[in-house]
């Protein structure tokens, strides 16, 4: 890979995706047996390379839910209110419960009878209780099936629960993928965690992680979970004073990742806001960009970044590269900058210009670890904004984060392209405002990407995204061989889930 960047770069000839393809190889992979874990930072893993772009008709906490679910991750954007942004994060992290922190307990000297009518008033969807004595320490649990075969509705609960010696617990600090393998080992449905003097520290409670771990059927991915077992997330914070703001809001909620967004990610602003996160926020990993040269990469990972989005310009709603006539082909850009942070550890979040899955492929066998999606997601369900039907067509709004209309609404648009204090009249735009099919689920969208991901991976015999970049070979493509890429020569009476020509 490295010969042809270096021949391409000495005829100062950049590329980019339509431009290039990789080589089929032996392979004893098949599509289904591909690994596509990764990671989005230094320290936050991914079940799926894909990241779902801080932009206000892509990301709120709907579509980081689903992201996160379909095992990726969602970016949730800034053009809200810290307080908004905040909520936001906090929807998507409550939106699980793998382990439940305080349990509903019984009494042991309680009756079946009783625990059955509170259970019934208080509309309590699980059966089972910890039970406790009048010292609050656990003896034992009830389950359904202690009640189903109960035969004296008068009896008290210890006489039909399983006394703790004989229950398999965990630990206080037991994670939930542990308990979720033990219970599985074991076959039991809950797990009770107890601490010192027998008291009661959470709950684990098997449908619930099955939900989580246990890869549905049909689903090509587990749930990206952090080690609580909640949903991951990460959030766009901006540069300076107002990111600090956001970030100390973000942080109380849990938020996994903060991302440091701005149309030019190799300045002062961002260095240093980095370095102050990074100094306040040991636990948080922080991602920063946008840059599209080695150099700048090189910068920002010397500057503490835990991952680098790399893209200036290739986005569909961009305009930079017209308006403010800069930006490298992303190609290129991403492997200029994969090669010159090589050895870090530090992943690259190839962002923007990816139109279909092959894209997909392609930015992962050039080294990048994750890819950004806007335009793919902006027409899901999940995406921010109500349907409308246009010319008989079923669409949703999509629009640059430097669009005209993004950057009157939000001062944080403004500052991420550089124009905080200019006058409304004056802005200038570096993207624009648009429509595209809606394309209902955002899971069924992401399948089909996955499926391509997979498919790509085989036919190059690579069982993990990284052996991808390590077996890739790729090669230059004319004019004549993309038109001979796309379907050719008819016209196509049924659409495929997975091809629109735009
Ligand atoms: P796609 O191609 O997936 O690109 O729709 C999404 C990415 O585009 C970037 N972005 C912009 N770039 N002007 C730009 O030059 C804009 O107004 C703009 N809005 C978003 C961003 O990196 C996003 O992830």
């Amino acid at each position: 890979m490295h010969k042809f960047f270096a021949s391409l770069s000495d005829q100062g000839l950049m590329l980019t995706y339509s431009d290039v393809r990789l080589r089929t190889t032996y392979s004893e992979v098949l599509p289904p047996d591909a690994n596509l874990a990764s990671r989005i930072s230094r320290n936050v893993e991914l079940r799926v390379p894909l990241i779902s772009s801080p932009m206000d008709t892509v990301t709120t906490a709907s579509m980081a839910i689903a992201m996160a679910e379909a095992g990726g991750i969602g970016v949730v954007h800034r053009g809200l209110s810290p307080e908004a942004q905040a909520k936001e994060i906090a929807r998507v992290k409550n939106h699980l419960n793998a382990r439940i922190e305080a349990p509903i307990t019984v009494q042991q000297d309680e009756t079946v009878s009783d625990v059955l009518t509170m259970r019934e008033r208080k509309r309590y969807r699980f059966h089972s209780f910890p039970v406790l004595d009048g010292d609050g320490k656990v003896v034992g649990l009830v389950t359904g099936s202690d009640f189903d075969f109960c035969q004296n509705l008068n009896a008290p609960v210890r006489s039909i629960m399983t006394p703790l010696a004989d229950l398999t617990v965990g630990q206080p600090g037991m994670g939930p993928r542990e308990a979720f393998d033990l219970m599985n080992r074991q076959k039991k449905k809950v797990l009770l965690l107890i601490g010192e003097n027998a008291r009661l520290a959470g709950l684990y409670a098997f449908s619930d992680m099955k939900r989580i771990f246990a890869r549905a059927e049909g689903q090509q991915s587990e749930f990206n979970v952090d080690a609580k077992g909640q949903l991951r997330v990460a959030a766009a914070v901006g540069v300076g004073e107002k990111a600090l703001e956001r970030a100390a809001l973000l942080s109380r909620k849990h938020c996994d990742v903060f991302h440091i967004d701005t149309a030019h990610g190799d300045s002062r602003g961002v260095i240093e806001t980095l370095k102050t996160l990074k100094a306040q926020y040991p636990d948080v990993d922080i991602i920063a960009g946008n840059v599209s040269s080695g150099d700048s990469a090189k910068r920002l990972a010397d500057a503490g970044a835990d991952g680098i989005l790399v893209g200036q310009g290739p986005g569909s709603i961009c305009t930079t590269r017209v308006i403010a006539g800069i930006g490298v082909p992303q190609v290129s850009a991403i492997y200029d900058c994969v090669r010159a942070i090589e050895g870090s550890g530090v992943p690259i979040v190839a962002d923007g210009g990816i139109g279909n899955s092959g894209d997909m492929v392609i930015a992962l066998a050039v080294g990048a670890s994750t890819v950004m999606l806007g335009r793919l997601l902006a027409g899901t369900e999940e995406a921010p904004g109500e349907t409308r039907f246009l010319n008989g067509m079923q669409v949703k709004d999509y629009r640059g984060m430097g669009s005209l209309g993004a950057m009157r609404e939000s001062s944080a648009s403004r500052e991420r392209y550089g124009q905080a204090s200019v006058l409304p009249q004056k802005l200038v735009p570096e993207g624009v405002e648009g429509i595209v099919p809606y394309r209902g689920p955002v899971r069924s969208v992401l399948d089909q990407y996955l499926g391509g991901i997979r498919s790509g991976m085989g036919y190059i015999g690579a069982r993990t995204v990284s052996e991808l970049s390590d077996r890739a070979e790729i090669f230059r493509i004319t004019n004549a061989g993309l038109a001979e890429s796309h379907p050719h020569d008819i016209a196509i009476t049924t659409e495929a889930p997975n091809y629109q020509r735009s």
